[in-house]
């Protein structure tokens, strides 16, 4: 790998991007795109820029949505591109930003009520989170403010869940990724984490596991896997097991990336 210094004009690397929702002073919703946060448990940190309407807003009423649109729903977040609720717009946004009090229809989308904030969602985007603004913290270079937003409903459109559960279908879900101003749909899987609620054992190895035995995944990838199943005393090999369900072959990949690493993706 030959690497070179470079001095890029964003150092984003692709993040999803989301609307998030805030209330003006005259009680009206304000809507702005956004891509910088990151989420860990029930807390969503959301980076936004100082000058813009959507800070001024949460500083002074802290509720917000958090609206996460699909790929194709791509030119609505453009058509909030190029304006701020903010009036006057600052004078270093002028030459690229005009004022529209009006966003959800500037957008062509549509307000729904909030369940626990007074502030609306967007009906149109498949991931909703209400959420209550814990604490905003200004960045060291006085750029943005780190907004701490926790979590107080999610709502999901149920194509995008796995029924009976209360998780959402990775395969189903397609956000609006955000690269160097390129948006992009994600690719297709490449992997599993072994905490993937659909990582299970097939059944012939749990129950060789629960009888007392060991195992070993041999090859895993392109459509099969190899397990060999080991006795308790001295790991003497009593049977080799051929996956080729999809959801086994995903789980082999997992179990040999960790063992062997040699083994991933063979
Ligand atoms: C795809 C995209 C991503 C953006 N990401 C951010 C961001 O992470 N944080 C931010 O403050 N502004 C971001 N912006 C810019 C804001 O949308 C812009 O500053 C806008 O004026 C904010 O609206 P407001 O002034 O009404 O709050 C992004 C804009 C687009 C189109």
């Amino acid at each position: 790998m030959t690497h070179r210094v470079i001095e890029p004009s964003a150092l984003y690397v692709g993040t999803p991007v989301y609307l998030v929702a805030t209330m003006n002073p005259d009680g009206t919703a304000n809507l702005a795109p956004a891509s910088s946060h990151f989420s860990l448990g029930r807390m969503l940190v959301l980076g936004l820029e100082e000058g813009g309407q959507s800070l001024d807003n949460v500083r002074r009423h802290p509720a917000v949505t958090v609206n996460f649109p699909s790929s194709s729903q791509w030119q609505h977040v453009e058509r909030l591109a190029g304006v701020t609720g903010k009036d006057p717009v600052p004078a270093e946004k002028s030459a690229q930003y005009e004022f529209e009090p009006r966003k959800f229809e500037r957008a062509g989308l549509t307000p729904i009520a909030g369940e626990i904030v007074d502030v609306p969602r967007v009906a149109e985007a498949p991931l909703q989170i209400e959420g209550r603004v814990r604490r905003i913290t200004g960045s060291v270079d006085g750029a943005f403010a780190m907004v701490e937003v926790e979590v107080a409903r999610v709502h999901a459109e149920v194509a995008i869940t796995v029924a009976g559960t209360n998780h959402l279908n990775a395969e189903a879900w397609h956000p609006l990724l955000y690269a160097y101003r390129t948006f992009f749909d994600r690719g297709a899987e490449v992997g599993w984490t072994r905490k993937n609620p659909l990582a299970q054992p097939p059944e012939a190895i749990s129950q060789w596991e629960g009888a007392g035995g060991t195992w070993e995944v041999i090859a895993a990838g392109q459509g099969r896997a190899t397990v060999e199943l080991r006795r308790c005393d001295g790991g003497e090999v009593a049977d080799v097991v051929t996956l080729t369900d999809e959801r086994d072959v995903r789980w082999a990949m997992v179990q040999a990336a960790v063992a062997r690493p040699n083994l991933g993706g063979k």
